[in-house]
């Protein structure tokens, strides 16, 4: 197991992508926190990894709010006596053609997936560089780099992410704590359910990814998994597509 000993954060980790990280982070040894607003689901998850001999905690959190993101990195310290990973995984949508774009969608999306990476990792390197060494793996997205019609709230939104991610690996460098991201392409979740209800559009899509097929949340653990482990000690600020390679095209 290559996680032993490891504590690892993850936002957002109650459903989709987020569920397949906490799972694939636990069953490689990492104690593990989910820091999510969805308790139910939070808590089945936490049930479902002891069940299989893992160690898991929830921690009800909006990332949003910087109060909770605090209290969530010290109830993982509390629980667990360290943070070693924290995977920003925690994101909204909503989309809409630029002018039918809302100020409070244009807040809301900032306030989660912006606001909210900046204040989990501000919390989770205080106590990275206090021992330090960490590893932070933000969750962007390929609508960040490449054009999306109705996705601009969204796009810019993880297009900041990216920037966050080189700013932090460059300011954390000397604390041997690597920042990296992932950016993943459509993956079958619920947040992509609501396009996805549309054959037409799902069949547009999938036409347009070499593999065709859409990502399945599986397909996005090998990254996560080498970023948050010692592969990737000399890696950093760096960003890892996976997609079935439909942005080389
Ligand atoms: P999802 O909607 O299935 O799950 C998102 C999780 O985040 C849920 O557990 C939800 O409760 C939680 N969450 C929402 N707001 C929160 C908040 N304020 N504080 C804490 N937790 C909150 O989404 P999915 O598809 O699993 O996406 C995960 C990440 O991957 C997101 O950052 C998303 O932008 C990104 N992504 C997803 C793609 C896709 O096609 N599904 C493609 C590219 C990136």
């Amino acid at each position: 197991m290559r996680l032993e000993k490891k504590v690892a954060v993850v936002t957002g980790g109650a459903n989709g992508i987020g569920e397949a990280y906490t799972k694939g982070l636990a069953s490689e040894g990492a104690s593990v926190v989910i820091a999510d607003i969805d308790a139910q689901r939070g808590k089945k998850i936490v049930g479902e990894i002891e069940k299989s001999g893992g160690k898991a905690l929830f921690v009800q959190t909006d990332v949003s709010k910087k109060e909770d993101t605090e209290k969530m990195v010290s109830a993982t310290i509390q629980g667990f006596g360290s943070i070693d990973i924290l995977v920003n995984n925690a994101g909204i949508l909503y989309t809409a053609p630029f002018e039918e774009t809302t100020e409070e969608m244009w807040d809301r999306l900032f306030a989660v997936n912006v606001k909210g990476v900046f204040f989990c990792s501000k919390a989770a390197a205080l106590e990275m560089k206090k021992r330090k060494k960490g590893k932070i793996i933000n969750i962007s997205s390929i609508a960040a780099i490449g054009a999306q019609a109705s996705l601009c709230a969204y796009s810019s939104s993880k297009g900041a992410v990216l920037t966050m991610t080189r700013v932090f690996a460059l300011e954390l460098a000397d604390y041997n704590v690597q920042v990296n991201a992932i950016l993943p392409g459509t993956t079958n979740t619920g947040m992509a359910e609501a396009a996805m209800a549309d054959p037409e559009w799902t069949r547009q899509i999938t036409e347009g990814i070499p593999m065709k097929r859409l990502g399945e949340t599986n397909d996005l653990l090998g990254a996560v998994l080498y970023f948050s482990s010692s592969d990737s000690n000399y890696c950093t600020g760096q960003t890892l597509i996976v997609d079935g390679g439909y942005s080389m095209i």
